[in-house]
């Protein structure tokens, strides 16, 4: 069994893309800037936009974290995106998720400037991926994508099985999974609550991936021997020993799905560190984008 090492790979990006900004900074040249909107307090977006504020600070980027009141307007909040459009000082910015209810969602990521949608949520920048034009991938399925390059997993020809059909990871990695070219070409099977007969389909499935966000989901029992298993899930359960009265766990039984898998990456320090590294890195692209 081979662990796919989120955090060490996330690193490694990290520091490739700290050479890039020091190089904009040695030629005196803007380096990229990230803008977060968070509305509302929720405890576990506050932790993961401090977390991408953190990210940028370390590779030599500038952010700004926006918070705005939970009972913020969705036209308050269109006009903060359209602030940020016109911003010339901003490279990319997202818009934490969710949102609370009084505000459309649909509605607020359309009215993002596609050119600085470094989530890839904006419908035009979700239409290029499925059409395999170049754009800003969104980052937990780029991120996923990264993991099995790095670790030259083959998918080609392979049955992936991707469980969670959420807008941010489930669609558009049953997407990029079929694509054309590697990874990619694969054969795949987009399950959700409504699927029949889903450990069938599971127990057939060479990779797995799994966004469902239900702890332990996925048992030992339910999976091939040698299949790849990528966990999503980050659900946070409450645990008193713990420092901060919760731990993070994933979909996978880790303990007894390691044991058969071939691959598999662990939670937490799998997919997670690996979705702030290519937010980092769709955020350098749309800051080259820029300066042309
Ligand atoms: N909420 C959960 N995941 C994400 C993400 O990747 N981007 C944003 N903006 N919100 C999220």
């Amino acid at each position: 069994m081979v662990l796919l090492d989120g955090k060490k790979v996330s690193n490694d990006i990290k520091n490739e893309i700290k050479v890039e900004v020091d190089k904009m900074k040695a030629n005196n040249e803007k380096v990229p800037h990230l803008a977060a909107v968070i509305v509302g307090d929720d405890g576990a977006s506050l932790t993961y936009v401090g977390s991408k504020v953190r990210a940028c600070e370390r590779v030599g980027f500038e952010s700004t974290m926006v918070r705005l009141p939970h009972t913020t307007s969705e036209i308050e909040l269109l006009h903060k995106i359209q602030e940020l459009n016109t911003n010339d000082a901003i490279d990319g910015f997202i818009i934490q998720l969710p949102l609370p209810p009084q505000i459309n969602t649909q509605k607020v990521l359309m009215a993002v400037d596609p050119s600085k949608d470094v989530d890839g949520f904006h419908p035009e920048n979700f239409g290029r991926m499925a059409l395999d034009m170049s754009t800003f991938i969104p980052a937990t399925p780029f991120g996923i994508l990264e993991l099995l390059e790095r670790y030259d997993v083959d998918t080609k020809g392979k049955h992936t099985v991707v469980i969670g059909r959420s807008h941010i990871v489930g669609r558009p990695m049953s997407i990029l999974m079929s694509r054309k070219g590697w990874p990619g070409n694969s054969t795949v099977t987009l399950t959700h609550s409504n699927t029949k007969n889903i450990t069938q389909i599971i127990s057939q499935a060479d990779i797995v991936i799994s966004a469902l966000g239900v702890p332990n989901f996925l048992k030992a029992e339910m999976v091939r021997d040698d299949a790849v298993v990528i966990d999503v899930g980050i659900t946070r359960v409450d645990d008193e020993s713990a420092p901060k009265g919760y731990r993070i766990v994933g979909d996978v039984d880790f303990e007894n799905v390691s044991k058969k898998a071939s691959f598999i990456t662990p939670v937490p320090g799998g997919v997670g560190p690996m979705t702030i590294a290519m937010l980092l890195k769709n955020t350098l692209l749309a800051r080259e984008q820029r300066a042309g």
